[in-house]
Parts: structure tokens; C-alpha cells; sequence
């Protein structure tokens, strides 16, 4: 599918890398498809010489030159960088947004065309290749490109296409929901510690439970609560503690997590959405 395309990546950081990284070991495309920009130097001659691809410091070339151009810059950098390449811009070529809460309206109206776009919400588990994305078409993006950003965003975990509207959610559970799970296994180790575990002991057997965990789910595809009933038994160990989980409100406390950080989500993106509108000149 991405064979005879030419990926352009315009940002080379943390988010680039890994896609960059997912494509190639994929072989998904080969590293002379690939060319991206960033503003530093040290940059992009680090993702050269690791990836084999070309790099330019001229984001107007990487926009030029590829059929996708994945804008992967931090949020408050997109106004400039959408203004310096929209002359190159165009509905033969597709946009693909992952930058936080800036909504596929406001890119359009910072071009000031209508392009052929798609917007992302990644999480940082891209980096090893064990992100979520969800990914939502606008307007213009066919069924053949939401599956061409399906094909990227699967070379570096698992993604699903959903509306635009539901990105703030998405935002709050899997965007945000690392930071939870890192939460979650410092306790278990810290708990370990306290019932007389050595710290790297505890932290190997906190994080290994809750990958095996999650692995178990998704490899069964069984319902959680079925895989709790079965690992909890009558009188035991397991149904004391989890008693105590419900005691301290646990699954009460996770969904206001997600949905207090759903609605900063939110007025991020209209934070976001009036920084753009009101600095057009
Ligand atoms: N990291 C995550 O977990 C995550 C998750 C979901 C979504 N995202 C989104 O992904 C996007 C990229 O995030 P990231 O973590 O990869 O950020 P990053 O590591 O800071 O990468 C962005 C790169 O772009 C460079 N840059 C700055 N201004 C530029 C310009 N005008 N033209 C070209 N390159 C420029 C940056 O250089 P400087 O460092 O010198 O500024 C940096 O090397 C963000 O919009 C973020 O919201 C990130």
C-alpha cells in the first residue's frame, strides 16, 4: 500500500523516530521513501544515519516531495509550520496531523485551503512499537487513506479509525493512560517493598504482572471480569486484596481520571482552536 509513496515526516522527535522506526522495521516502505525535516541539525543527522533516510532542514521540501506528509511538531508550533509549507500544500497530497488537540478545522483554516487530512491520538507506547492511535478522517481523507494511516499507525502498535469528536476521550484513556499505568505499577512495587521485596525485584514483578495481564486479555479475548473471576478463589489471596481495590475505590477513582482529563482535553483544544483563529492576520 505504501510501496510506490513518498513519506514525508516534517519534526524529527520522539513521535518521527518512531514511526520512521515502526515503517522501516515493518517493511512497510524502504528508507529512501522516507524524508524529513526538523529544525536542528544534530536532529536529523542522528535519524539519518539510524534509519538510512534523507533529511532536509527545509520543511517546504519534505511537503514538495512526498505523497504523505506527516505533521509531527509540537502542537504550539503548528500555526507557523502549516503557514510556511500551505503553498505546497494541496488535495493530491495527505496530511496526516498527531500533534494534541489541534483540531483538522483549524488546520484548514490556518492553509487557508481544504486538504485532504487525517488526525491522530497517539500514545508515547509508539516507541516500542506498542501504541494505540485512533485515527480520524476530515472531510476530503477516502476510505484508501484512513487505511494507509491505519498501515503507519499499525507499524508501531494497534490503531482504530473513530470520529473526530471522540478524540478528547481517546485523549483522556489512552493518550493520558501511560502515566496511570506507570502510576499503578510504582504502587505495586512500592507495595512489594513494603511486604519485603528488594525494589528492582518488585518493580521487574509489577510490570511483568501487568503486561502478562494485558497480554492474557488480548491474546484470550476474553471479557476482564471473567479472567478476574478465574484468578480469584474462594477464601483466597486474590479476592481479599481485590475487596480492598473496591474498598479504596479504585475503579471509581480511574474513571474520573479519564474523564477529568477527557474535559482538560477539551479545553486544551478550544484553548488551542482560538490561539489559532485569533493570530490569523
Ligand atoms: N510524545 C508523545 O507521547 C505524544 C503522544 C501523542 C501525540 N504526540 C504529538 O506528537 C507531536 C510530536 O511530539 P514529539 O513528542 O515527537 O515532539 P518532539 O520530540 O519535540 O519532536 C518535534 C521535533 O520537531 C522539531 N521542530 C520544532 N520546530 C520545528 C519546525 N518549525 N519545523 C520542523 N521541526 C521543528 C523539534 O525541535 P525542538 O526540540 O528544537 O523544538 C523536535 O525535534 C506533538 O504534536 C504531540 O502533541 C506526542
Amino acid at each position: 500500500m505504501l510501496r510506490n509513496k513518498q513519506i514525508g515526516f516534517v519534526g524529527s522527535g520522539n513521535m518521527g523516530e518512531a514511526l520512521i522506526h515502526g515503517l522501516l522495521h515493518g517493511h512497510l516502505c524502504r528508507p529512501e521513501q522516507i524524508l524529513c525535516s526538523d529544525v536542528r541539525p544534530e536532529r536529523l543527522k542522528t535519524i539519518r544515519e539510524k534509519y538510512g533516510v534523507r533529511g532536509t532542514s527545509h520543511n517546504s521540501e519534505v511537503v514538495k516531495q512526498s505523497d504523505i506528509v506527516i505533521l509531527a511538531v509540537k502542537p504550539q508550533i503548528m500555526k507557523q509550520v502549516i503557514e510556511e509549507v500551505a503553498k505546497h500544500l494541496d488535495l493530491t497530497k495527505l496530511i496526516i496531523s498527531i500533534a494534541a488537540g489541534v483540531p483538522l478545522d483549524a488546520i484548514e483554516s490556518c492553509a487557508r485551503k481544504e486538504l485532504k487530512l487525517i488526525r491522530v491520538m497517539s500514545n508515547i507506547c509508539v516507541s516500542v512499537r506498542e501504541g494505540v492511535s485512533a485515527i480520524a478522517g476530515g472531510r476530503h481523507a477516502s476510505k484508501e487513506d484512513l487505511m494507509m494511516a491505519k498501515t503507519i499507525f499499525d507499524s508501531v502498535g494497534k490503531s482504530i479509525l473513530i470520529e473526530e469528536y471522540l478524540l478528547d476521550a481517546v485523549t483522556g484513556l489512552s493518550g493520558s493512560g501511560p502515566a496511570y499505568i506507570f502510576l499503578i505499577i510504582d504502587a505495586l512495587a512500592d507495595a512489594g517493598v513494603k511486604v519485603g521485596l528488594s525494589r528492582d525485584d518488585a518493580l521487574i514483578m509489577a510490570s511483568q504482572t501487568v503486561l502478562g495481564a494485558a497480554k492474557m486479555l488480548i491474546e484470550t479475548g476474553e471479557h476482564p471480569g471473567k479472567l478476574k473471576d478465574m484468578v480469584t478463589s474462594p477464601g483466597g489471596t486474590a479476592i481479599a486484596g481485590l475487596h480492598t481495590l473496591e474498598q479504596g475505590g479504585l475503579r471509581t477513582t480511574l474513571i474520573n481520571a479519564v474523564e477529568v482529563a477527557t474535559e482538560r482535553s477539551k479545553a486544551l483544544g478550544e484553548m488551542m482552536k482560538n490561539n489559532l483563529a485569533n493570530e490569523k492576520p
